[in-house]
């Protein structure tokens, strides 16, 4: 079984985390190892997630090398608010380029931040920085969109 960044296809890792997300584990222990395990794909640098707490949103959960001080974001702030407003997965391909992006670490070039939906209402997200720019690609899109739709089966 692939370990290490870059000996990791979005494949495997799609079946082990639909394992893990409808093991019947702690919400927080599934997040946790979802943070983990999408940190292998190389351009993954930091992966986080979000959940919805009234107008804020709290880290739940996160991997990468370094923490960040955006512990809770209201709503209507960054790229992580936009996504949730939109209701609808935001790449920002050039941080450097959107007014709306707060910088959590100076060596992220790009972003891409994902709802997590429960019967149509945002309860969650996964954010995920990359230090490449224009890291984020339609397969990362689609694979990390099937990834927030499982976690919404159970956040
Ligand atoms: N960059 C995000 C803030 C969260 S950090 O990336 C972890 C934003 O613009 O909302």
């Amino acid at each position: 079984m692939a370990s290490e960044k870059g000996k990791v296809s979005y494949d495997d890792l799609a079946v082990r985390l639909d394992k893990i997300i409808r093991s019947g584990s702690q919400r927080k222990a599934i997040t946790d190892f979802v943070c983990r395990d999408l940190r292998k794909i190389p351009h993954y640098t930091w992966v986080g997630i979000y959940a919805v707490d009234g107008s804020d949103l709290v880290l739940q959960s996160w991997s990468g090398p370094s923490a960040t001080q955006h512990t809770r974001i209201p709503v209507g702030a960054g790229i992580c608010g936009a996504a949730i407003a939109e209701r609808s997965t935001v790449v920002v391909p050039d941080v450097d380029r959107d007014p709306r992006y707060l910088q959590c670490f100076l060596n992220t070039r790009s972003e891409i931040v994902v709802p997590i939906l429960r019967d149509g209402t945002p309860v969650a997200e996964i954010d995920i920085d990359s230090d490449r720019v224009d890291a984020f690609t339609p397969t990362d899109r689609e694979f990390l969109e099937s990834v927030a739709s499982e976690l919404g089966t159970i956040l």
